[in-house]
């Protein structure tokens, strides 16, 4: 049809509208609800940037006490969840669990699978909120055979999340306040990002108004692959390739420039910023904090550093706009923090889940929200008889 027009990977096309995130592609701007994310990560924390995505304001002292006691009272597992995590092999990727066992959440909560009541959506809200930290630690106790930690009520959001993960029957994890803080401040830099694979994923399944639990495990599949929210794993594994070749970060880029095997300098590039990540400045200097607070030294932050410095100065990054976008220095901090490779993108999930939500919620909300259905361009054969099978 004449009406059709083709948009591959929707570079110029908008599916929605949303007042959650403004982001400046051009200039580097990044704000949430119109705060800058700058301001958001010195001063705020991660609970008052989810409420302020998901309900428009940041919270006053009453409000943001009331959702955190809240999402405190739900962070429990139903003991038979738990048991899937016995089923799962013991070298799953955790972000398989991850999008596993939120679908599989949609089985226990049946009582909330309705977009269209409130108190349904508040409450399946809550509970995503406050379970996913407990799914992702479970994932991790799994891949290294360790029992589970259950949560503890005393704790903050990012403590709780942490002494799940590290504390073992041996010994009380007592998380560092220097990575408490940086991990809530990286959780905050992720938890929204406009109309991203992995959200407008969480968009279109809701569109045909499945269920929330249903639509961000969509969401968290979306985000596991390496050109997305994978990238941060991805970004290791190749400063470590690098590392384990001697360090050579010339071949490297070489080779990427050449696009030998189709390599990638990853955590580099982003569709829509066409200059600094905004994010990726907040986090670089990040990780200098972080490594010399925990007094930790890596030789992949050298090569990371060396490799940037390469591209910021060569022609086939610079005509192209390539600059160090989220993912690229992540990673560093994750595993000055203890974390194994394949736990990073479940934190990015950990992060992303409010803007999901919020976007979610807006779209459920707005007058008129029709199913999400794109258009094609058909290319195959117009139109043949069919055949026999004995005259084929
Ligand atoms: N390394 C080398 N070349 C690149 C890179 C890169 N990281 N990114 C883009 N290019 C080249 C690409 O080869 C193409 O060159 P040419 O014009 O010669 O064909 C040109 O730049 C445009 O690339 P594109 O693939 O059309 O750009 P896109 O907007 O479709 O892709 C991207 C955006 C983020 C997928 C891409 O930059 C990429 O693959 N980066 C590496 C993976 C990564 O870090 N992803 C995380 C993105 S940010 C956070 C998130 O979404 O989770």
């Amino acid at each position: 049809t004449g009406l059709v027009t083709l948009d591959s990977g929707y570079g110029n096309t908008a599916a929605y509208k949303s007042g959650v995130t403004y982001l400046d592609g051009e200039q580097g701007i990044l704000r949430y609800r119109g705060y800058p994310i700058e301001q958001l990560a010195e001063h705020g924390t991660f609970l008052e940037t989810a409420y302020l995505l998901i309900n428009g304001e940041l919270p006053s002292a009453d409000e943001l006490s009331g959702f955190r006691g809240e999402i405190t009272q739900h962070t429990l597992l139903h003991e038979d969840v738990k048991r899937f995590y016995d089923g799962f092999p013991r070298d799953a990727h955790p972000m398989a669990m991850l999008s596993s066992v939120v679908s599989a959440l949609s089985t226990f909560y049946q009582d909330s699978h309705n977009p269209f009541d409130e108190r349904q959506r508040h409450i399946s809200t809550i509970r995503l909120l406050a379970k996913l930290p407990t799914i992702a630690a479970y994932a991790y106790k799994k891949s290294v055979g360790h029992p589970v930690v259950y949560p503890s009520n005393d704790l903050g959001y990012v403590e709780n999340f942490l002494r799940m993960t590290f504390s073992v029957p041996a010994e009380e994890y007592v998380p560092d306040p220097v990575v408490v803080a940086a991990l809530d401040k990286l959780l905050i830099l992720h938890a929204d990002h406009e109309q991203n694979c992995s959200t407008s994923t969480v968009r279109l399944v809701g569109s045909s108004q499945a269920n929330l639990f249903a639509s961000i495990s969509a969401g968290i599949n979306a985000l596991w692959g390496p050109l997305h929210g994978g990238a941060n794993q991805a970004v290791l594994e190749m400063l470590e390739q690098i590392q384990q070749s001697g360090g050579d970060v010339d071949t490297f880029i070489r080779k990427v420039k050449n696009k030998e095997d189709g390599v990638r300098l990853m955590g580099f590039g982003h569709r829509v910023y066409k200059s600094f990540d905004p994010r990726a400045k907040i986090i670089k200097e990040a990780a200098h904090d972080v490594l010399s607070a925990l007094g930790k030294s890596d030789e992949l932050l050298d090569i990371a550093l060396a490799l940037e410095e390469r591209a910021l100065n060569d022609d086939y990054f610079v005509s192209r706009n390539l600059y160090p976008n989220v993912d690229f220095y992540t990673g560093l901090i994750y595993r000055a923090m203890g974390f194994p490779n394949s736990m990073f993108t479940v934190l990015f999930a950990l992060g992303r889940l409010p803007g999901w939500v919020a976007q979610w919620h807006e779209m459920i909300k707005e007058p008129g929200s029709r199913i999400g259905r794109p258009r094609q361009v058909y290319t195959g054969v117009v139109e043949r008889d069919y055949l026999p099978v004995e005259q084929r």
